[in-house]
């Protein structure tokens, strides 16, 4: 029998993107704090641009930690050094410009943990690297707000140091180094669009799936074999929920009764397969076999999905109302995974 559907690695990657979660609160609460302790037009404007970047990074971060599908916690550390920082941005120690710097050190800190997710989960698996796609676009924006903070930087501290102001020609400086960002770091750091609708948010766990059982087929090693079952069982648990809580229920009246039902069977045989796999041996030739069953049956599944299900979607939903449904979807796995999680422990 697969004898535990977590396995170690993943769930390191998965308390490195709940620490980055409590950073991007904190990032946006100091945003707020340092915008009512600066009086400089511009650069309060600055903050604000940031503040609203930042809110939307941390609903990307969300959707990605939903995406990844294994649940994780921030180390203790990290959250001691939020409340110490929140203190020190608080109080009457630091000057505006240590304030700022220490903004702009959690914001380098970010950037990189951002990157070092990436470059870990290349080591991990093609599946890994899937979910966290959108988190490329949070890595861009991070990267050219410590840009723009270096210049914040030089402007506070010379009127700290002098009382005067700096030789201008800072800001259309940072624009440069912003513009130049994305030629040096490639594809790691780069804009996608940010509003995905429920047609995406599904393919995304289709692909994600689909790898996953390559990367089964590719694999003689029991150990990973087991590590990738894992991922697949509780990835396709709480997809196949979300869409029986969300999707299917808002799709039966336009598209038809009948259809609508095969989806919901198929499921149901789903589930009783991955109960049957899971009680296997990874290391049985058997236990392939079967995988290879299920997969079969789940991309039957995924191509009426994404061929006729998804026509009825598009002829019959505003675009609002796809974008709703993305939410809700995400929003249910989000409970079902925390479920999953518990069931397990
Ligand atoms: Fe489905
Ligand atoms: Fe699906």
């Amino acid at each position: 029998m697969v004898t535990s559907l977590d396995d170690a690695k993943r769930i390191a990657i998965a308390s490195k993107l709940a620490d980055m979660k409590e950073i991007q609160a904190l990032l946006m609460e100091n945003e707020q704090t340092l915008m009512s302790a600066c009086n400089d037009e511009e650069i309060r404007q600055r903050l604000q641009d940031m503040l609203e970047d930042d809110r939307k990074n941390m609903g990307i971060l969300e959707t990605v930690i939903v995406q990844y599908g294994v649940k994780g916690e921030p180390k203790s550390t990290t959250q001691e050094m939020v409340k110490s920082v929140k203190r020190l941005m608080q109080g009457s120690e630091l000057s505006l410009y240590e304030k700022f710097a220490q903004h702009e050190l959690l914001k380098h800190g970010q950037t990189m943990s951002g990157l070092l997710i990436h470059k870990a989960a290349q080591v991990v698996g093609a599946d890994v690297e899937a979910a966290i796609t959108p988190l490329n676009t949070v890595n861009f924006e991070n990267r050219a707000h410590q840009e723009q903070l270096k210049g914040v930087l030089e402007v506070i501290g010379v009127r700290e140091l002098t009382g005067k102001e700096a030789e201008q020609g800072l800001w259309a400086r940072v624009q440069d180094a912003v513009a130049a960002l994305s030629g040096v770091a490639g594809s790691v750091v780069s804009r996608t669009d940010d509003e995905m609708n429920i047609q995406d948010v599904i393919r995304m766990d289709h692909q994600k799936v689909n790898m996953l059982f390559a990367q089964i087929e590719g694999s003689d090693n029991p150990q990973k074999i087991q590590e990738y079952f894992g991922q697949i069982y509780k990835d396709l648990t709480v997809h196949a929920e979300a869409e029986e809580q969300v999707v299917y229920p808002a799709v039966r009246s336009f598209y038809g009764e009948s259809d609508t039902q095969e989806l919901y069977d198929e499921q149901a045989e789903m589930k009783l397969m991955l109960d049957s796999i899971k009680a296997m041996s990874p290391s049985s030739s058997e236990f392939k076999q079967q995988v290879k069953r299920l997969k079969d049956a789940v991309m039957d599944h995924v191509r009426q999905e994404e061929s006729t299900m998804f026509a009825a979607i598009r002829n019959n939903c505003s675009d609002e109302q796809k974008e709703r449904l993305a939410t809700e979807f995400k929003a249910a796995k989000a409970k079902l995974q925390e479920r999953l999680a518990a069931t397990m422990k």
